[in-house]
């Protein structure tokens, strides 16, 4: 897996465009696997900027997201549909219907993980998937557990996830228990992985992430089945303890 580290946030956002850019300039039409989450609203902006400069287009991408807090309607404004028009899709020139996230209010679990597998195996996979990654280790909202969920699914939220995102709500009560998540095999499968990183909270998880085990204990650390595809930006907070343990 190749690692960037770079001096700050905003570096790491435009480091991130860069590499997105690029993939929507070389292939207007590409699957855009997006993520939400604090960490990717820079490299989010950058993206509009991009835009506005006449650099990119959206207009042929399509893009599926990585994950949907179950129990929530694109109109709350903690969703992650909510999220993705507020922070990209209402400002550059991606149609609408060409968006996908899983359905938050769609009660029937096994309908809705199977409706989006379909719907990314129709769109041919995903070309370039960005990542963020959880406290503990999760990508998308595959959380640490014994076994790969390979498609779609619904899981219930670890205790320091609900933790890390009550931020975002008015009390950690508030915070959904569950959501629908694009599958590790999903993402693994998709053509090229970004993993953005930044602030030292984050530090731990990626040192684990490099070094530790590759186990669905830490989900992050299956990326390493396919090192090859995978890059990963982070800030030097993010970086401090691989640079302290293995320089
Ligand atoms: P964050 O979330 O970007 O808000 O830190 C990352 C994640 O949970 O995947």
């Amino acid at each position: 897996m190749k690692l960037i580290v770079c001096e700050n946030y905003a570096e790491m956002s435009r480091r991130a465009a860069d590499i997105i850019s690029a993939q929507l300039v070389l292939k207007p039409n590409s699957v855009l696997g997006l993520a939400t989450g604090s960490t990717p609203e820079g490299l989010y902006r950058e993206l509009i900027s991009d835009y506005k400069k006449g650099i990119i287009s959206f207009e042929e991408a399509k893009s599926v997201n990585l994950d949907e807090y179950f129990g929530l309607s694109p109109d709350h404004p903690q969703s992650y549909a909510f999220f993705m028009r507020a922070h990209l899709f209402d400002h550059v020139d991606i149609k609408p219907e060409n968006t996908f996230i899983p359905d938050g209010t769609n009660v029937d679990r096994d309908g809705e993980t199977s409706r989006y597998d379909t719907l990314i195996e129709k769109l041919g996979g995903v070309d370039l998937q960005l990542l963020g990654i959880g406290v503990d280790g999760h990508i998308g909202f595959n959380e640490p557990s014994d076994s790969i969920s390979l498609g779609t699914s619904c899981v219930a939220l670890d205790e320091s996830t609900i933790k890390a995102n009550s931020r975002f709500f008015a009390s950690e009560d508030e915070v959904p228990k569950y959501a629908y998540s694009m599958g590790c095999g999903t993402i693994l499968s998709a053509g090229r992985i970004l993993l953005l990183a930044s602030g030292k909270n984050k530090a731990e998880i990626l040192e684990k992430t490099f070094y530790g085990e590759v186990t669905p204990r830490v989900p992050a650390s299956l990326l390493r089945l396919v090192p090859e595809k995978v890059t990963v930006i982070c800030d030097r907070d993010a970086a401090s303890k691989i640079l302290e343990l293995h320089g």
